[in-house]
């Protein structure tokens, strides 16, 4: 058999099989690791806006996942944080059923709250797994706390580790990396939301002073548009500083790019990252919200964008040098700004988990670079087990000589 199943036999002799395992099982003895299939989880759902968002992503990544190659495990995660780990999650969770089963379930099973780090809403075992596609976006799937839980089973994952998930999803922290490492941001500043609410003027005029109208402010750790707001003048400001406030602790406010173009570039790799063609959004309302994403279904994919080559080679290396600076791994979506009047480009956000589904802007930059979904998704797995091996080559105790007295 191909190199996938080479891997697995590298895998399991790489495997620390004192580790605790939160997570998975992963037992290769029970069956020649040569004849058998890798064993793919595939989690989706989750506690977060773009719950549904992810079941669409996660079903077409099933639909297309070579079968010959893969046995997939689906893996649900309810609105609430209840793990559903047999049966058949998507069909749960696409009905809209797992409101009533959080409910019931938090009766008859009131320590599966979520709060676990055994999870299992039904008690049940978790099945072994060689890998595991976290299909998660926003906050407790896009934001290192479910890589955290993979790290502690040992168990390969595709996408961003720990770091670089984290802070792919603040868009404060990030900012201050990329512009420590000389790339392109908007003007902004960091406002507390204990700030903002013990001093809402001295906020108003240090934000004024800093920064020109029109200004967008947003809460650090969200997607998906919520929670922002584009602000004209003061008062506007005041409503969008509360409108953010309401999500996050942090908030970022930015000046506005004039007739902003929005530009995306896929980025696939670990350690020699590739960037794919870029695309271009051209959003249904005067700024790309939450309705123009997901509800109206009128914003437009332009593949490849129609910029000058100049400007898209720009933003390849742009791309790939956002994704070096968190230190990313497996994929990542690279947003950037346009300046609409003088043709400056700035980056403005990346994404660790962009969304998957055969038509969403990550897979279909890479269809046009020449990377068709399936492969992509191979492509992905093989990525995550190569950095699961490279991380297991560190020692992860002193191996050293003590010093002398
Ligand atoms: N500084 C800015 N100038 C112009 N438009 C912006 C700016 N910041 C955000 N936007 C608009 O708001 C949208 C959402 O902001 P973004 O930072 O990408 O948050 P999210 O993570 O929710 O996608 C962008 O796609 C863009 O349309
Ligand atoms: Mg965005």
């Amino acid at each position: 058999m191909p190199r996938k199943t080479e891997r697995i036999q590298e895998e399991s002799s790489s495997k620390d099989l004192t580790a605790v395992n939160f997570v998975a099982n992963m037992s290769y003895c029970e069956s020649d690791p040569m004849q058998r299939k890798i064993r793919v989880g595939v989690i989706f759902g989750g506690r977060s806006g773009e719950h549904e968002v992810s079941l669409a992503s996660a079903r077409s990544i099933m639909a297309a996942i070579d079968r010959e190659a893969y046995d997939v495990v689906p893996l649900g995660i309810t609105h609430a944080g209840q793990w559903l780990t047999s049966g058949d999650p998507m069909a749960v969770l696409s009905a809209g059923r797992s409101a009533t089963l959080d409910t019931g379930l938090a009766a008859t099973h009131p320590a599966t709250t979520g709060r676990e780090l055994v999870p299992g809403a039904t008690g049940e075992a978790f099945p072994p797994l060689d890998v595991i596609f976290p299909v998660l976006h926003g906050p407790y799937g896009e934001d290192g706390t479910v890589q955290g839980l993979f790290e502690l089973a040992g168990v390969p994952y595709v996408g961003c580790g720990v770091l670089a998930s984290a802070l792919a999803m603040d868009k404060i922290a990030s900012k201050e990396l990329f512009a420590a490492h000389g790339l392109p941001v908007t003007a902004g500043r960091a406002v507390k939301r204990k700030a903002w609410e013990a001093e809402p003027e001295a906020v108003l005029n240090g934000l004024e002073a800093a920064l020109g109208y029109p200004m967008f402010v947003k809460p650090a750790n969200l997607g998906s548009s919520i929670g922002i707001s584009k602000a004209r003048d003061r008062d506007g400001l005041r409503a969008a500083l509360d409108e953010a406030a309401r999500y996050d602790r942090k908030l970022l406010v930015e000046e506005a790019v004039p007739n902003a173009r929005e530009i995306e570039c896929s980025v696939l790799g670990n350690d020699d990252p590739i960037a794919s063609a870029p695309g271009e959004i051209v959003a249904s309302n005067e700024f790309y919200d939450y309705a123009a994403k997901y509800i109206d279904g009128k914003s437009q994919l332009l593949i490849p964008a129609p910029i000058s080559a100049d400007i898209a080679a720009q933003v390849q290396e742009l791309a790939v040098r956002a994704f070096r600076a968190i230190d990313g791994a497996g994929l990542a979506r690279v947003d950037f700004l346009l300046n609409g009047v003088t043709g400056e480009l700035y980056l403005s956000e990346i994404n660790s988990l962009p969304g998957f589904t055969e038509i969403s802007m990550y897979p279909k930059l890479w269809e046009a670079s020449g990377l068709p979904y399936r492969e992509l998704i191979d492509r992905l797995i093989e990525l995550a087990l190569e950095r699961h091996t490279d991380c297991g080559r560190s020692l992860t105790a002193y191996n050293g000589a003590m010093p002398a007295g």
